[in-house]
């Protein structure tokens, strides 16, 4: 159970991290807030590079920078993204994937939707049918 008030600080923290994002191309700057089982945040934001294909979403940044904190086994209770731009800003598809690695189907998923409005979904419904590291047992 992700409590109103724990949400409500991912979103801040995403939100924060968005203003350290690296996007001179696109302008459009995100930020991701992790929740780890054990309760810690961690948190990313969008780094991109003059090779367009090369940027790292904040999403990405942020698992990265969980698993170099606090180790290859972590998981992701809840996510928040957030944009500095009013825009929407779910997790792309690629990002989608990568939460998928750390985290089951019941991931938290909590991104500003059209308009601005306060949305949250699961991983489960983001991404169903994922591909899964079992299946290369
Ligand atoms: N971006 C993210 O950081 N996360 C997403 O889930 C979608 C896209 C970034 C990548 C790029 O720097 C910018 O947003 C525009 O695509």
């Amino acid at each position: 159970m992700v409590s109103e008030a724990e949400k409500a600080k991912l979103r801040e923290l995403a939100t924060k991290a968005a203003e350290h994002a690296y996007a001179p191309y696109s302008r459009y700057r995100v930020g991701a807030a992790l929740l780890l089982e054990d309760g810690v945040v961690v948190t990313g934001c969008n780094v991109e590079n003059c090779s367009y294909r090369l940027t790292n979403c904040a999403e990405q940044g942020a698992i990265a920078r969980a698993v170099v904190e606090r180790g290859p086994g972590i998981r992701v209770r809840a996510v928040a993204v957030a944009n500095l731009n009013d825009a929407a800003s779910m997790p792309c598809g690629a990002c989608r994937q990568t939460l998928s690695e750390f985290g089951g189907d019941a991931m938290l998923v909590l991104y500003p939707g059209e308009g601005g409005a306060a949305m949250e979904t699961t991983l489960g419904e983001l991404l169903p049918h994922a591909f899964r590291g079992e299946f290369l047992a």
